[in-house]
């Protein structure tokens, strides 16, 4: 892992179902804030809010007990921004099989204490 880049991984609980009993998709959505959020605020060394989140699809279900992986990197640094690209993957313990669920693009913007837009040094 280097500072463009950070991996959060933990497994799809019971208390993360939606009605069709997969993940809910406004669980995957702050996942994928979060981790776009601790890489920005890292990558920065700055408080950073969402500005933007672009294309979000979701293109398979991920299941209760899978094993989730979420990938972000920097894709570009702006003067006060940062564009970050998050990737959601999951896997079956049982089947050893991974498939790609949900990309997308952030902006987060660095703020300082007033909450006011500042330059990433
Ligand atoms: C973030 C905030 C301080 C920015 O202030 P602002 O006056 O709108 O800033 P600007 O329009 O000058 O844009 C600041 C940066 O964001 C980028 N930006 C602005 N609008 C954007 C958009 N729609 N999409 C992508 N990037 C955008 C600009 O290009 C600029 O980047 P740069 O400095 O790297 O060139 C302000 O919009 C804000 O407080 N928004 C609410 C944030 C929030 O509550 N988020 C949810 C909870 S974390």
């Amino acid at each position: 892992m280097n500072d463009k880049n950070l991996e959060m991984s933990f497994l799809a609980q019971p208390n993360h179902v939606n009605y069709h009993g997969s993940v809910h998709g406004g669980s995957v959505m702050k996942w994928i804030d979060e981790a776009g959020y601790a890489l920005a605020v890292r990558y920065a060394q700055n408080n950073c809010v969402t500005k933007m989140v672009n294309g979000i699809e979701f293109l398979a279900p991920i299941h209760i007990g899978d094993l989730i992986y979420i990938q972000a990197k920097v894709v570009h640094q702006g003067t006060t921004s940062l564009r970050i690209e998050v990737d959601v993957a999951s896997e079956n313990l049982i089947e050893k099989k991974r498939k790609k669920n949900c990309t997308c693009e952030l902006t987060f913007v660095a703020i300082d204490a007033e909450g006011n837009k500042t330059t990433i040094k």
